[in-house]
This record gives C-alpha cells, sequence and structure tokens, in this order.
C-alpha cells in the first residue's frame, strides 16, 4: 500500500533551492557593473553548492546518489517513447529524461562558474568572456526545459512533483524511502551560504571603474584615464 515516504534529504532540497535562487540572482545581475559584486557572490555561490553536489552524488542517501540516476542510453529512449505514449514509466526517484537536464545543469553550472572566475581575475581574455556568457545561456535554455520537464511529468502522473522538492515526500512503498534526512548536514550548509553572503566584501562600483575604458571591461578595478 502506498503511502507518503521520504525521497529527497534535506541537503539536496537545500542544494536544489540555493542553486536556483543563485542562477536566477546571478542572471538578472549579469549586464550591470552596479550589481557586478552581487553576481560574482552568487556565481561563486552556485559554484559552491555544484562541488558540494558532486561529492553528495557519491556520499548522499538513495535518490540522491548519481548511480541512482545514471541511466543507459536505452533506458532514455525507452521512457521517451513512453512518454509519447502518454503513459511514461514512473520513477520514485529523477526520472530518465530529467537526469539528462540534471547532468546538464551541473555541467553548464560548472562551466559558467569556471569562465566567470577566469573572465573576473583577468586572466582569459575575450574567447572566454564569450564562454562565460554563451554557457550562462545554454543553461538558461536548459532551465526552461528543465521546469517545463517538471511541470508536464507532474502532470502527466498526478503528482506535485516541486511539493516534492520542498517537502522531500513522494507516494511509495515504505521500504522504498530513505531513512535519515540529514537535517543536520543541511542547517550547516544554510548557515555556512548566509554567512558567506552576509561577510561577502561589498567593492561596488567606484568613479575609476566608471569610465569609457572600464565601462568596455567593467570587472576591472583599474584606473585608466
Ligand atoms: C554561474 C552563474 C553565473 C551566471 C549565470 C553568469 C552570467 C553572466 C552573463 C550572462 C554575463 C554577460 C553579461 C553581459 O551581457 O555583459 C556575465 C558577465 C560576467 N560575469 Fe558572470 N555569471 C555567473 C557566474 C560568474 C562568476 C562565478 C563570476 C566571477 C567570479 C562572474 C563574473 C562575470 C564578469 C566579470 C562578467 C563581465 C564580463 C565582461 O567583461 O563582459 N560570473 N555573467
Ligand atoms: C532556476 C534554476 C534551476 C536550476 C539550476 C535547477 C536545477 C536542478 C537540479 C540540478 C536538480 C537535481 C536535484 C538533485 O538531485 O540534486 C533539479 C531537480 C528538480 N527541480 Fe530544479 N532547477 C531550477 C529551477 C527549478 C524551478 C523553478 C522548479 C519548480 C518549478 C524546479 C523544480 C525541480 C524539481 C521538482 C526537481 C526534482 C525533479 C524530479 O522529481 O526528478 N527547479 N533542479
Amino acid at each position: 500500500m502506498s503511502q507518503r515516504i521520504l525521497i529527497w534529504d534535506i541537503p539536496t532540497r537545500i542544494f536544489h533551492w540555493l542553486l536556483a535562487v543563485s542562477f536566477a540572482g546571478a542572471f538578472l545581475t549579469a549586464e550591470s557593473e552596479r550589481y557586478r559584486d552581487i553576481h560574482v557572490m552568487l556565481g561563486y555561490t552556485l559554484l559552491g553548492l555544484i562541488a558540494f553536489r558532486l561529492v553528495w552524488g557519491f556520499a548522499g542517501s538513495r535518490y540522491a546518489r548519481f548511480r541512482s540516476f545514471l541511466f543507459k542510453p536505452g533506458e532514455i529512449a525507452a521512457y521517451a517513447a513512453s512518454l509519447l505514449k502518454a503513459k511514461p514509466a514512473h520513477y520514485l526517484g529523477h526520472n530518465p529524461a530529467g537526469s539528462v537536464a540534471v547532468f546538464a545543469l551541473l555541467a553548464l553550472g560548472l562551466l559558467t562558474g569556471l569562465a566567470g572566475v577566469i573572465v573576473f581575475r583577468d586572466i582569459g581574455g575575450d574567447v572566454l568572456e564569450e564562454l562565460h556568457e554563451m554557457a550562462a545561456y545554454a543553461m538558461l535554455a536548459v532551465v526552461a526545459l528543465h521546469v517545463a520537464g517538471v511541470v508536464l511529468s507532474s502532470v502527466m502522473h498526478r503528482e506535485n512533483l516541486v511539493r516534492s522538492m520542498i517537502t522531500g515526500l513522494k507516494l511509495g512503498l515504505p521500504n522504498a524511502g530513505i531513512r535519515r534526512a540529514h537535517a543536520w548536514l543541511g542547517v550547516i550548509m544554510l548557515a555556512s551560504v548566509v554567512a558567506f553572503w552576509l561577510g561577502y566584501p561589498a567593492t561596488g562600483p567606484t568613479p575609476q571603474n566608471m569610465n569609457v575604458t572600464q565601462a568596455e571591461h567593467p570587472h576591472t578595478t583599474k584606473a585608466c584615464s
């Protein structure tokens, strides 16, 4: 008999919502020099979160482990076919189509963030600047597909996946659930991110970096008149 069981541990849920906030915030603050500090701060947060997730993909609870949603191409194709027949197979963790988006989001987040750091430290040049921007837009496209997939799956399976990513719960057989939520680790994660945000040094735009040359290369703070 199905009942509500715990699928997503707390660190995975906190990771997810902080990742979404960091990505959205970094994207919205990307264009303007005025918000560059916030942009960089959120970009570093996103990198830290992904670093955590890479470890948690091996050390985390059952459905957080990469092994549990690493599907073979045949399984992904079979799932896609079941979607087309409007009879998608049900998964308690990530489904095969969703898992492709999850790995793509982690990879693109890592690429965008690392390219951003290189640009910020002035060791990359124009190519890295382009790469940073292109990776960010590619990630935006995958986020759109990801959200559309979540909505579609929720409708097809008549289960609210967004609520599950908040509460951690899904309907399933009792012995399929995870036993521990790892709440302590979630608290440490949240506290670390908040402490990082509160302690982040704000340099802000200076008269020097608002001049014409700097407007073309707004990540540098050197004065050149
Ligand atoms: C991973 C999340 C991030 C996203 C989604 C993102 C997105 C973007 C986008 C779209 C732009 C282009 C803005 C424009 O049109 O001019 C940009 C520029 C920039 N980003 Fe990021 N970024 C991220 C992370 C970072 C990080 C971690 C850093 C540095 C540590 C960084 C530093 C910069 C800098 C310095 C620029 C300006 C580049 C230039 O001179 O044109 N970003 N970012
Ligand atoms: C804005 C940027 C977003 C990014 C970068 C992102 C990224 C991710 C990642 C990496 C996962 C895998 C979680 C894990 O196993 O660690 C995931 C899962 C999930 N995301 Fe997002 N997400 C974003 C926005 C959203 C939004 C806005 C929603 C709600 C509509 C959402 C709903 C979900 C749900 C429900 C899952 C679990 C899917 C399943 O049941 O298999 N995400 N997301």
